[in-house]
């Protein structure tokens, strides 16, 4: 995968949940660095390593593998409890962790999940239907210039003054905006942060020039995406979106690289369509084939277990996810859960009123009201596990004409060639595409 490239990184092309984590996991091998930089544990990335099931919401997913580094960048929000509850999940099973947070990443505090799910609760249709983890309200606080950082954590005087302000400023805000009166304990939470901050110290230092140095000196780095491009906050669908910038430029900021550094970037595109939370998806199948896509590919979320909102890949919103991230190739996950499909429907368009529309609107009202024209691609027979065992031994030209034909229609849609194939959700259910 990274051949002479320094540095790859792999995105989410969709709504988020496209199977980054496993596709993470498949390619870190090859790298030294696996470096998350943006989002929090609202991510939930699954692995699955001989029939174990990882779940991941902090950690990078190049966890497994022995010896690699992973990378907290600074333009992630941490809940420092979760992270913690995690290391020692990871830690219990025998996985001795080399990992580095950013000083600079923003803390998740309780108030921050109180004001989550307040706030998406008042919006309505308009509302995101988040994960309540916190990430939004500590976005805003970082813009805003009141949150706190990782290295503020670690220095008690600094924590206290800053936090004294921050709650003081939020317990106003919520009595005054929500008539809500916080119910929680001031004190409690800012020991149990410090004891937080104690067993996170040895880890914390500068990202940004670690990960600059180990490029320059020749080691390889791979970039985990959260989330996906339509949930970017900028150029998703806005406003039912996360709180950060889930596309690939968002690296940047989010870890201090320049984008000089960046060598490839692969998106990950779902065979199909998910989408966990609210807002308009033009392609969600509302019927029996949405049902099936959902049991059939399991698609519950990983961090909240909501059920996810299925439908078929949609060519509008995948060329434009290959415009804003600049795309070098895409990696196809899931293709095992189309089959036994007589038809695949590919939406090319979308009609509004009496006109066509082949580039993503901004426009709410359009994205309320346009509509998927499809065309349908013939299926292919159902695959048992042990006939894609053989299929994988003999590469991407032992998979079946039919669903070839399907991958191709992708390719040359998008005008981006595809890299990798996932059928199935284990590490070794994975086809590499070689030029
Ligand atoms: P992420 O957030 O993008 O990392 O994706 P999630 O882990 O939230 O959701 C993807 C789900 O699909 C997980 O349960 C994976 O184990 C599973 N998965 C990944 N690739 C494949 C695949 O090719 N086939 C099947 N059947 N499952 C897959
Ligand atoms: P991974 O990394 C799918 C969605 C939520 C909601 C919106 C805002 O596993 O692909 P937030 O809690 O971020 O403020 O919620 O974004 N969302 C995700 N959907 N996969 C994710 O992450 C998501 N992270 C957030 O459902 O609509
Ligand atoms: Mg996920």
């Amino acid at each position: 995968m990274f051949g002479k490239n320094r540095t790859a990184m792999v995105i989410g092309a969709q709504w988020g949940d496209e199977g980054k984590g496993k596709v993470i996991d498949y390619l870190t091998p090859d790298a030294d660095y696996v470096v998350r930089f943006q989002g929090g544990n609202n991510a939930g990335h699954t692995l699955v390593v001989d029939g174990v099931v990882h779940k991941l919401h902090l950690i990078p997913s190049g966890v497994l593998y022995k010896g690699k580094r992973v990378v907290l960048g600074n333009g992630m929000v941490i809940d420092p409890e979760v992270l913690i509850s995690e290391m020692d999940n990871f830690e219990s099973k025998g996985i001795k962790l080399n990992m580095l947070i950013s000083e600079r990443a923003h803390v998740i505090l309780p108030f921050h999940i109180i004001m989550d799910g307040m706030i998406d609760e008042y919006k309505g249709k308009l509302g995101a239907g988040t994960t309540r983890r916190g990430i939004g309200p500590a976005y805003a606080d970082k813009a805003e210039r009141s949150g706190i950082r990782m290295i503020d954590l670690m220095d008690t005087k600094i924590f206290r003054e800053k936090y004294d302000q921050l709650f003081d400023l939020k317990k106003k805000t919520l009595k005054c905006l929500y008539k809500e009166n916080i119910k929680l304990n001031k004190e409690e939470i800012f020991r149990s942060y410090v004891n937080f901050a104690k067993r996170l110290k040895p880890y914390v230092g500068d990202v940004s020039l670690e990960v600059n140095t180990a490029i320059d000196n020749g080691k390889k780095i791979l970039f985990e995406g959260a989330q996906g491009t339509m949930l970017d906050n900028d150029h998703g669908a806005y406003p039912h979106t996360t709180s950060s910038n889930t596309i690939a430029g968002a690296v940047c900021t989010g870890v201090g690289v320049g984008p000089t550094k960046i060598d490839s970037i692969v998106g990950v595109v779902k065979a199909y369509l998910s989408r966990v939370g609210t807002g308009p998806v033009p392609t969600e199948a509302k019927n029996r084939l949405g049902d099936h896509l959902r049991e059939r590919g399991q698609e519950y979320g990983t961090t909240t277990g909501r059920p996810r909102r299925c439908g078929w890949v949609d060519l509008v919103q995948l060329r434009y996810a290959c415009r804003v991230n600049g795309l070098t190739s895409l990696a196809i996950t899931k293709v095992d859960v189309l089959g036994g499909l007589k038809k695949i429907p590919i939406a090319t368009k979308y009609k509004y009123k009496s006109s066509y529309i082949t580039e993503l609107p901004a426009d709410l009202n359009l994205q309320r009201q346009c509509k998927p024209v499809y065309k349908e691609l013939d299926g292919w027979k159902d695959i048992s596990d042990e006939e894609f065992k053989k299929i994988i031994t003999g590469g991407y030209k032992e998979l079946p004409k039919k669903m070839r034909t399907y991958l191709k229609f992708i390719e040359d849609q998008t005008n981006t060639p595809i890299s990798l194939v996932s059928v199935g959700a284990e590490r070794t259910s994975t086809i590499e595409v070689k030029e």
